[in-house]
C-alpha cells in the first residue's frame, strides 16, 4: 500500500546501487575514551548531510540538539539515541549514537540492532574497559563485524604488542592491525601502513581546529627520518606477520578477526583512515533476514523496523519519536506504510521533522539509513514496517538488568493510572517490569540496564500517566534466568528471589557474583543461565 507524492520509479538496481554505498555503523567504547572527539573528527573529514537527533557535545563542543527532558538539559547530557549521516568518498556514511554515560541504557544496546559494523574505540593507556566489553558481548552475540580503534596514541599508554594480547584474550577475536604505530605511545611519529609499507607522519595540529595534513613517505625516507623507531615498528610489524596476524576480509565479516588502527581522534590522526577502512571494508546494507531467517532482499520495496523510541520530545503533545532502520527500498517522504504488528496504514508525512535544526526534509531514504517519524505513538521497539509484501523483523532483545527498583504509587486513589503506566512503559521496552505472588500487583520490580532508565521512567508516570510514585532501590546487582522446578529452592535462599518477567522469562536476583556462586555450589545441575542479551 504506497501513496508516494513523487513516485519517481526507483528501479531495483539504483536501490542495490544506494545500499552498496551505505555503511552503518556505531562506536562502541567506554566513557572518556574520546567518541565525542572521534565523531566530531569524523565529520570534520566529511561532508555531514544530516543529523537525526544529536551527538551529544561537551564543554564548548556543540551542544546536543536533542535535549528534550528537563533533566537532559539539567545533566547537558543525551538520552536519546541518535545518528549522524555524512558523506564520503560517495559513500554514505550513517554513525548511529550509543548513549552511553551516566545515561547507559538498554537503548544502548538497542541501537545496536540497527547497524553493521561497530568500531570499537578504546583508551590506550586503559585498555578494554567494562562498558565497552558490555557493549562487544551485544555485537557478538548479533556477529557484528568489528574495527578496533585505538585512541591517545598521542600521550602515554600501554605497549601496542600489549593491546593486541588483551582484545586477543578478552574478546577471542584476532587482531589484524592495519597501520602499525611507529614509536610508543606518547611518542608518537606515526603509522606504518602495512598493506603499502608507507610512513604516514604525525604532525601536530590545534586539538580539534581542522584536519591534519598527512604526509606519506616511503619505507627508506621513513628510515632515514625516525631511525631507531622506525626499525622497531618493521619488526615488530614482521612478527604480527608471522603470527598471521594479517587482515582476512572473510574472518572480519565473519566476526572472527578485527583490524586494528591506532591514532588520536583529538589531534585528528588516523581518522582519515579510519574513513577509508569504514569505505573500503566495512560490509554494506545487505539483505536482512526476517524473523524465520529468510533475508529480505535491499531490492524489494520498502521495509524497516523501529529500533528506538523517544518520548516526550514536546511535553504538550506527547509526542513520540520513532527512529527506523531502512532494510529494504526507498522511503519517500510522505508514503503510507503498513505497521506490521497491527496490520494498520501508518502515514510518515512528518519524516522531515526528524533532523537538527540544519536539515532540510529527509525525502528518500535508502537501506542502511536511519529515519526518524514523528506522531509514532503506535510504534514500539522492534515493530515492523513494510509497503507490498508483509515483512516481519525479528524481535529486538531485552538485556540483562543490573539495577533493580520496587515502584509504587504515592496516591492509592490514582492506582488506574499507576498500572496503565506500568503496562505502557513496560510494553514500550522503557524498562523491564518484574512481578511476583509475593510483592503483589501494587508493588512491582523494575529492572533496567542502566539507572538513568528508572528517572525517565518515573519522570513519564508522573508527567505522563498522572501517577506519582515512589521507587525503592533493591540490593540485586545480578539476574539468571531460572526454570519452574527450581524457584522453590531458590526462594529460600537467603539474599535471592525470583520474580517473572512480562515475557514469561523467570529471573532469579542476587546481590552479587559471591552470592550467586555460593547458590551454584550449594545445589548441583541448579539452572541459572546468564542473560547477556536474551531473545
Ligand atoms: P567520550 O565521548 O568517549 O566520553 O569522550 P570524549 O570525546 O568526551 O573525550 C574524553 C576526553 O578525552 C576529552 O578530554 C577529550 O579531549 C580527550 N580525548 C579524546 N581523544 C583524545 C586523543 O586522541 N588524545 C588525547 N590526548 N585526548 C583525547 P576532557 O579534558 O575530558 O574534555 P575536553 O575539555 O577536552 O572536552
Amino acid at each position: 500500500m504506497t501513496a508516494a507524492p513523487n513516485s519517481a520509479p526507483f528501479p531495483p538496481a539504483r536501490i542495490r546501487a544506494q545500499a552498496d554505498r551505505r555503511r552503518t555503523f556505531a562506536v562502541i567504547s567506554h566513557p572518556d575514551a574520546g567518541k565525542s572527539t572521534l565523531t566530531e573528527a569524523l565529520a570534520l573529514h566529511a561532508r555531514v548531510i544530516g543529523q537525526a537527533g544529536a551527538v551529544h557535545g561537551k564543554g564548548n563542543r556543540r551542544a546536543t540538539v536533542s535535549d528534550w527532558m528537563q533533566m537532559e538539559k539539567d545533566r547537558g547530557i543525551s538520552i536519546s539515541s541518535a545518528a549522524l549521516q555524512f558523506e564520503y568518498r560517495d559513500t554514505v556514511i550513517n554513525l548511529v549514537d550509543t548513549p552511553g554515560h551516566a545515561d547507559f541504557s538498554e537503548d544502548t544496546y538497542r541501537v545496536l540492532s540497527a547497524v553493521d559494523a561497530a568500531v570499537m574505540l578504546i583508551d590506550a593507556a586503559k585498555g578494554l574497559e567494562a562498558q565497552t566489553m558490555k557493549l562487544f558481548e551485544v555485537c557478538r552475540h548479533r556477529d557484528i563485524p568489528i574495527i578496533t580503534f585505538i585512541n591517545k596514541w598521542d600521550r602515554p599508554g600501554q605497549e601496542a604488542l600489549a593491546l593486541l594480547d588483551e582484545i586477543t584474550e578478552r574478546t577471542g577475536l584476532r587482531p589484524a592491525p592495519l597501520t602499525w604505530p611507529v614509536g610508543i605511545a606518547g611518542e608518537f611519529h606515526g603509522v606504518l601502513e602495512r598493506a603499502s609499507g608507507d610512513f604516514i607522519r604525525f604532525t601536530r595540529t590545534d586539538a580539534g581546529a581542522g584536519i591534519a595534513q598527512e604526509e606519506r613517505l616511503d619505507a627508506d625516507a621513513a628510515a632515514a627520518m625516525i631511525g631507531g623507531d622506525w626499525d622497531t615498528a618493521l619488526e615488530e610489524a614482521e612478527l604480527l606477520e608471522l603470527e598471521g596476524q594479517e587482515h582476512d576480509q572473510d574472518a572480519f565479516l565473519a566476526a572472527r578477526s578485527t583490524p586494528v588502527m591506532f591514532g588520536s581522534a583529538v589531534l585528528n590522526f588516523g581518522v582519515h583512515q579510519l574513513l577509508d577502512a569504514l569505505v573500503d571494508i566495512a560490509p554494506a546494507a545487505g539483505p536482512r533476514p526476517d524473523q524465520d531467517g529468510n533475508p529480505r532482499p535491499v531490492e524489494e520495496p520498502f521495509s524497516g523496523f523501529v529500533f528506538k523510541v523517544q518520548a516526550g520530545m514536546d511535553a504538550n503533545h506527547r509526542d513520540r519519536l520513532a527512529y527506523i532502520r531502512v532494510c529494504s527500498g526507498v522511503f519517500e517522504r510522505g508514503m503510507v506504510v503498513t505497521h506490521a504488528t497491527t496490520g494498520k496504514p501508518f502515514a510518515t508525512k512528518y519524516a522531515q521533522q526528524v533532523f537538527g535544526r540544519d536539515r532540510e526534509v529527509v525525502d528518500t531514504a535508502f537501506p542502511g539509513d536511519i529515519v526518524g517519524l514523528v506522531n509514532a505513538s503506535a510504534l514500539r521497539v522492534g515493530d515492523s514496517l513494510y509497503v507490498d509484501r508483509k515483512v516481519v523483523f525479528p524481535r529486538i532483545p531485552t538485556f540483562s538488568p543490573e539495577h533493580f527498583k520496587v515502584i509504587r504509587a504515592k496516591d492509592s486513589s490514582k492506582y488506574k493510572q499507576f498500572r496503565r503506566g506500568i503496562e505502557q512503559l513496560d510494553h514500550e521496552g522503557v524498562i523491564q517490569v518484574l512481578r511476583s505472588d509475593l510483592r503483589g500487583d501494587q508493588a512491582p520490580v523494575l529492572a533496567a540496564v542502566g539507572p538513568m532508565q528508572f528517572e525517565v521512567a518515573e519522570d513519564r508516570m508522573v508527567n505522563e500517566f498522572n501517577a506519582p510514585c515512589t521507587l525503592e532501590q533493591l540490593n540485586f546487582s545480578l539476574a539468571r534466568r531460572t526454570t519452574p522446578e527450581w524457584v522453590s529452592v531458590l526462594s529460600r535462599e537467603r539474599g535471592v528471589e525470583v520474580l517473572s518477567r512480562s515475557d514469561g522469562a523467570l529471573l532469579a536476583l542476587f546481590p552479587d557474583r559471591w552470592r550467586l556462586a555460593g547458590v551454584e555450589r550449594e545445589h548441583e545441575g541448579i539452572v541459572l543461565e546468564p542473560l547477556v542479551v536474551s531473545a
